[in-house]
């Protein structure tokens, strides 16, 4: 495996005392590392240290003549593999959300089209607050990796969800992950495959101002579909109708209708490996459209519904059609109804999630069991981005010893017929 190169950013936060020993336990791993710092961390450790531990020189201004007369942070910018900030304060994650860069650290961010992690430590009343929280969740529907903030003793004294990631842990998971993009090309394991994911809410018209729809808000669906970019696949996401940006490298098709679903998912399917139906579609739509406002002339009134078109199950049936999975969103015998849906609509797996007040739509965390034809396995509650890694890291098993080894066949036959 070819070394990995890692940009550190380090930022004034308490813990970057310990970034010494995160340089050794990445070099421990083989990586080779460039540290770059901000004004405030050399407040809390030194340019020697970091410079001894790396054994790169350590960068820590935008404006430094001679490393800038040959572009010296694009260059930085190119050589990254991947782009690790440890600690990240809490001023920072604003500057990368923002997408300001006033300094050498959050230029180079900028700058690179390396997958970018960050390991935030700051005190637990920071790390609630609304702001942070809210530029945590900006960074990670572009596809930023949060690792951590761990629980436990503070350096203010007190306790709570705010501490740096262990320096071990942090190389671990960077360096031990093979879905992360960025590693070696053969370890990415849907390199080369097409998955299709749907995602969000179906709207179903009422009349020209009204419709039907449910709580679906796409984060699952989106989170599986930048997972599934990471570990190599082209990804082509069919969204419902809702507010998020389109996650980096990914082809988006926007749709309203189940019926709108079905023809887009349809039109694009022939070339697909993979297909993960996250929508939450709507079983059943209005017989009729009213052309005009519907008027409150009557004291009540019923609408007549029929069923809308089942896209799982028609992709699910096609000869030579991917490998297909479907959710099961139940509010009460999760593992009952997942079963029945994965024999009666002839899946290769279900992913079930129980959903309520407070549980599984809307939120930022989820769980859930999976189910093949001869497995199964649970997973934990969890953030939906971490969720959804371990999601795609399992299709991607399950399709490999399945699919894939027919592919895998055929591809060594071919080779062998030239
Ligand atoms: C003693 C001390 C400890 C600090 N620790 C943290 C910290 O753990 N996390 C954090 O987000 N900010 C912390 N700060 C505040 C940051 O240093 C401050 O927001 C600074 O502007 C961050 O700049 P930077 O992100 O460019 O490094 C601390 C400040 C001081 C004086």
């Amino acid at each position: 495996m070819a070394q990995q190169k890692i940009l550190l950013g380090v930022t004034g936060g308490i813990a970057a005392y310990k970034t010494p020993e995160l340089v050794r336990r990445l070099r421990d791993r083989g990586a080779a590392v460039q540290v770059v710092m901000t004004r405030s961390a050399a407040r809390f450790v030194t340019e020697t240290v970091l410079q001894a531990v790396s054994g790169h020189p350590v960068r820590t201004n935008l404006w430094d003549e001679q490393a800038e007369a040959a572009m010296g942070h694009i260059e930085l910018a190119r050589w990254a593999d991947h782009v690790l900030i440890a600690p990240a304060t809490a001023e920072f994650m604003a500057r990368l959300a923002a997408g300001s860069a006033p300094d050498l650290l959050t230029t180079l961010c900028l700058a690179t089209r390396a997958p970018l992690s960050i390991a935030p430590a700051m005190n637990h009343v920071m790390w609630d607050h609304a702001a942070v929280q809210a530029n945590r969740e900006c960074l990670q529907s572009r596809g930023v990796r949060i690792l951590g903030p761990a629980e436990g003793d503070q350096a203010c004294g007190e306790t709570g969800l705010g501490r740096m990631v262990e320096p071990d842990a942090i190389a671990a998971a960077l360096l031990a992950d093979a879905t992360l993009a960025g590693a070696t090309v053969g370890s990415q394991p849907l390199q080369g495959r097409t998955v299709m994911v749907t995602a969000g809410p179906t709207r179903e018209a009422i009349d020209p101002v009204r419709f039907v729809s449910n709580r679906s808000s796409g984060k699952m669906g989106y989170a599986l579909a930048q997972a599934a970019a990471e570990a190599g696949a082209r990804v082509v996401l069919v969204s419902g109708p809702v507010q998020r940006p389109v996650p980096q490298g990914l082809e988006r098709i926007m749709i309203e209708s189940a019926e709108e679903l079905f023809a887009a998912t349809h039109a694009h399917i022939d070339d697909v490996d993979i297909f993960i139906a996250a929508a939450a579609v709507s079983d059943y739509r209005p017989r009729r459209v009213e052309s005009q406002k519907i008027k409150k002339t009557r004291a009540e009134m019923t609408l007549d519904f029929v069923k809308s078109p089942d896209i799982l199950a028609s992709v699910a049936k096609l000869a030579s059609g991917p490998f297909t999975v479907g959710f099961a969103a139940e509010t009460h015998k999760v593992r009952e109804h997942a079963l029945t849906k994965l024999a009666a609509k002839q899946l290769d797996m279900i992913i079930a999630n129980e959903v309520g007040a407070g549980i599984g739509f809307e939120q930022d965390e989820n769980a859930a069991h999976v189910y093949w034809r001869d497995g199964d396995q649970a997973f934990p509650l969890a953030h939906k981005s971490t969720l959804a890694r371990a999601l795609i890291e399992l299709i991607a098993q399950r399709y490999n010893v399945g699919f894939g080894e027919d592919t895998a066949v055929e591809l060594t036959a071919l080779a062998s017929r030239d």
